[in-house]
């Protein structure tokens, strides 16, 4: 699963980082965490949501963010991304039309070209990412990119149009903007992953997608909500033992929580464990030289920037050197 590339480049020194994975995984959090790591290193980050759900805003403790990049920390902005916005600047930049203003409602003509035509969207959103690398207003973008599937298409659509438009200024426009998205010392994608069959199953078919059918450099795996190895196994053994209904009793009279509900609950959070455990595996023994980190399954600390920060020192810990050189 490694291509040559430049693996000797921290992951977080290069100017576009895609964040991808599967639905609820946890690709807003560790954007977020990531994005957190970089701004506090003093590295100018935006963060991009492609799907304008606002799941990093709310991680981040901010109100909804637009289109317009918006500084929502010290060093770190954020931006929804919105297709027919970035036509609209595409428009005005490129064609400098000052008709664009008045051709009404684009969202009509735009709905037509984008139906129609495969790819647009695709390369409406990349080619505005591209155009924020090019303009360099930023040390790092991070994108909390589509789910699995959706995000192929996105990366190789530059590759598609040029090879479906040999001529001309189409070819012009995106052979820039695979200069930037085909480089891997610019331009890389992490796939986040949960620690099942299934999840993991998807990440690594994803992974193998991504080297096969695009030229975007694969720099690292995230394992999120990891659970953590919470006692040894001398205390497991004594937990086992307490399992006994007469220990049990005399806890219950000293302890007013049911201890019994509290011994299965170690239980679970065992199984779990162990249940987990050939799947992680599978995917670091997959990884080949391709660097993977295992985030732990976090007790506790809600869903906004506490859950952020403990992630970011999580990825901070796992991959310490990996994130950046010097
Ligand atoms: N390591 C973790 N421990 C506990 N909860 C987590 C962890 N990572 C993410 N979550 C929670 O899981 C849910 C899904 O995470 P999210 O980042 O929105 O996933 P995605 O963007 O992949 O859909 C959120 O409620 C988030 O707070
Ligand atoms: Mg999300």
């Amino acid at each position: 699963m490694s291509r040559p590339g430049s693996n000797s480049l921290g992951l977080l020194d290069r100017s576009l980082v895609f964040i991808t994975g599967k639905g609820g995984v946890g690709k807003s959090s560790v954007t977020a965490a990531l994005g957190l790591l970089a701004a506090k290193a003093g590295k100018r980050t935006l963060i991009c949501e492609v799907d304008a759900k606002g799941d990093v805003a709310r991680l981040l403790d901010s109100e909804p963010i637009g289109f317009e990049a918006t500084e929502v920390r010290e060093n770190l902005l954020l931006m929804s991304m919105n297709t027919e916005e970035a036509l609209r600047e595409y428009l005005r930049i490129y064609l400098r039309l000052p008709v664009v203003a008045k051709l009404g409602p684009l969202a009509k003509t735009f709905d037509f070209v984008a139906n129609a035509a495969p790819g647009v969207q695709e390369i409406l959103v990349v080619g505005k990412l591209c155009y924020e690398v090019k303009e360099a207003k930023y040390d790092l973008i991070l994108v909390d990119a589509t789910s699995t599937g959706h995000i192929v298409s996105q990366l190789a659509s530059p590759k598609g149009i040029s090879e479906l438009v040999r001529l001309g200024m189409v070819k012009d426009q995106v052979a820039w903007m695979e200069d930037i998205l085909y480089d891997s010392s610019q331009t890389s994608v992490i796939v986040v992953a949960t620690p099942a069959e299934t999840p993991i199953n998807e990440a690594l078919e994803l992974a193998n997608r991504i080297d096969n059918e695009t030229d975007v450099h694969l720099s690292a795996l995230v394992v999120n909500k990891v659970m953590s190895e919470l006692f040894s196994k001398s205390e497991e053994e004594f937990f086992i033992s307490l399992q006994d209904p007469k220990a049990t009793r005399v806890f219950n009279r000293v302890i007013s929580n049911d201890v019994g509900l509290l011994l299965r609950g170690s239980n679970a959070a065992l199984e779990m464990r162990r249940c987990a455990a050939p799947y992680v595996e599978r995917l670091v023994a997959s990884a080949g030289t391709v660097p993977v980190a295992l985030l732990p399954l976090m007790f506790g600390v809600g869903s906004g920037m506490r859950l952020v920060r403990d992630l970011g020192e999580a990825l901070a810990a796992e991959w310490d050197e990996l994130l950046w050189q010097g």
